[in-house]
């Protein structure tokens, strides 16, 4: 159906949305976003369903994400998480959500960087968390700095300036 290059050897080898953007097109990075939002949401949703406490639940949704970034069946090499965690964010309701993806179309349509968008947003969701779902701001805390240090290479791109931007295609990093 796609005749896509495997984003983890094009582009900047991330097998995340973005980079699917990058070297495929609007479609697939489409669906690659939300079967990785999939992966946090339905898990979290079964575990909610099942009246798991908040911390279980948080410990779901870091399960999650952890599975999507190092990956069993990939030799453990897998994306940023920054999908799969809006994923296990969403049951917590729609106004955690809405502000975070608020802010990041307002960093990408500032800036154009997609990894410095998540960077802010996940910086600002154990802030919004404790203020509309306290008893969920320490998993939250947990989960987004994952996503931060797993976006190491993303911060020294920026500090030099070399990262690539949303619409930039195919370019291929280090
Ligand atoms: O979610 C990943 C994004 O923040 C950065 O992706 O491909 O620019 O490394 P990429």
């Amino acid at each position: 159906m796609f005749a896509l290059p495997d984003p983890r050897k094009a582009g900047s080898n991330n097998p995340g949305a973005t980079n699917v953007l990058r070297i495929g097109g609007r479609l697939p990075a489409a669906l690659v976003f939300i079967f990785d939002v999939l992966k946090g949401t339905i898990p979290v949703y079964v575990g909610y369903f099942l009246g798991l406490s908040p911390i279980a639940l948080g410990l779901v949704g870091l399960a999650a994400c952890l599975g999507h970034i190092f990956p069993l069946y990939f030799n453990f090499k897998g994306g940023k998480g920054v999908a799969t965690a809006i994923g296990a964010m969403l049951p917590l309701g729609w106004e955690l959500c809405s502000i975070l993806l608020t802010c990041w179309l307002v960093v990408i349509f500032i800036t154009g960087y997609s990894s410095l968008a998540a960077i802010i947003s996940v910086t600002i969701a154990p802030i919004i968390t404790w203020f509309v779902k306290p008893a969920y701001t320490v998993p939250v805390t947990m989960l987004c700095i994952l996503i931060i240090v797993r976006h190491k290479q993303n911060i020294i791109r920026l500090l030099q300036g070399q990262e690539s931007k949303i619409w930039d295609k195919g370019r291929t990093k280090e």
